[in-house]
């Protein structure tokens, strides 16, 4: 893909940009979410069913939107999902993403499927907040090697996956003889960011996951809740627990020492028909009440969704594709304007709607669209 200079206005257009000027199989791999894609389009889908009730006459010639999280102050309640190998999207990766989070002044969560390694992001971006994102693997020495790498490194968190007993059906992806070359070709390329060390001496197989050596499988049917108390254990870095759609497992996240829980379907990734994350979020905060804290991602496209997100009781949100398409028009400058894009229309949907600061955002501020069919 030719690097685009000229700066795009939405978060749509630069989507577009990137299905006509991408790899196809980047295109592929990004956009996909498993089986029929219910869960993938109503992430997008359920926030437009969404109607805001506006409030006038408030004073809003500034608005504040900074907030903390686990005790770590950023400028905007707008962050950066973990997505895996960045390098399908521009050479400069996962370090061109953290330097724009950390221009910007907000957190990234690294995947841990990168191709940039965590050593290399804490070095180049000394001041930004990074959480380290963690898949249960079998090989517990691994995992653990991996925590203490990301203290010294300097990061602030470990977000940990548990959505992904299996690996989601992408169906786009499917006989695709190219898709493992490719991915192969980016590794090869680019490098795999922390795990390659312990991949020496691995044939990595016929397909990239499939063919991922057992101990750092992305996928573990055995893991429990046991893996993450073992955790808890191991580290005095806050646990996020990422992948949680129901009030059990918020409550259980909680029983298990997470520090605050993501509500995430994966994009849509794992299991089709599962919740829109937006619509699952009530009853995780209304469960979770203000034990831990409560994010959200999936389908976030502009600062009016981040808005009504923040009013059902996210404290912040994350974005997973938006953030792609941006590192593939224009690398660290396009992370940057889409997180801009999102920044400058959330305070726009606070102007209009009365909120000088993040704490004014109330639930009800938000109605579904059904509330106005009963009038
Ligand atoms: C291409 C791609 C790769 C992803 N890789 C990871 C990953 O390595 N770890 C993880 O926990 N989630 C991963 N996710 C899920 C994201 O963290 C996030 O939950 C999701 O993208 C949010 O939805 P959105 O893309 O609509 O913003 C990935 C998603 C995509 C689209």
């Amino acid at each position: 893909m030719s690097r685009m200079t000229y700066k795009l206005a939405s978060l749509a257009e630069y989507e577009d940009f990137f299905k006509q000027r991408g790899h196809e199989i980047a295109c592929l791999y990004y956009e996909s979410g498993s089986d029929e894609e219910i869960t993938l389009k109503q992430n997008m889908e359920s926030f437009k069913r969404l109607r805001i009730k506006p409030r006038v006459l408030q004073n809003v010639t500034s608005n504040d939107v900074t907030v903390s999280l686990l005790g770590q102050k950023v400028d905007l309640p707008i962050c950066i999902a973990p997505t895996a190998l960045q390098a399908m999207a521009h050479p400069d990766a996962e370090v061109a993403t953290a330097k724009a989070a950390e221009k910007m002044g907000t957190c990234m969560v690294l995947s841990q499927h990168a191709n940039k390694s965590l050593e290399e992001l804490g070095a180049k971006t000394p001041n930004g907040l990074k959480w380290l994102n963690l898949y249960l693997f079998p090989n517990r020495t691994v995992t653990l090697d991996l925590v203490r790498r990301a203290e010294r490194s300097n990061f602030k968190g470990i977000a940990v996956t548990i959505d992904n007993p299996s690996l989601g059906n992408l169906k786009r992806l499917h006989n695709q003889e190219e898709t493992t070359v490719y991915y192969r070709r980016i590794i090869d390329s680019h490098g795999y960011g922390h795990l390659e060390k312990y991949l020496k001496g691995y044939d990595m197989g016929p397909t990239l996951q499939s063919g991922l050596p057992r101990d750092i499988k992305i996928t573990d049917p055995s893991a429990t809740w046991e893996y993450v108390d073992w955790l808890r254990s191991k580290t005095s870095l806050p646990i996020i627990v990422k992948g949680v759609l129901t009030a059990e497992d918020a409550m259980l996240a909680i029983n298990h020492g997470a520090s605050a829980v993501i509500v995430s379907n994966h994009g849509g990734r794992g299991l089709d028909s599962v919740p829109a994350t937006i619509e699952a979020l009530p009853e995780v905060v209304k469960a979770i009440g203000d034990r831990v804290e409560v994010y959200v991602d999936g389908g976030i496209r502009n600062g009016i969704d981040v808005f009504k997100a923040l009013a059902l009781g996210a404290k912040a949100v994350f974005v997973g594709r938006p953030i792609l398409y941006g590192l593939a028009h224009s690398g660290e400058e396009g992370v940057h304007n889409i997180l801009e894009i999102l920044k400058s229309e959330l305070i726009r949907t606070m102007r209009f709607t009365g909120c000088r600061s993040l704490s004014d955002i109330k639930p009800s501020f938000v109605v579904h669209q059904s509330h106005y069919a009963k009038l």
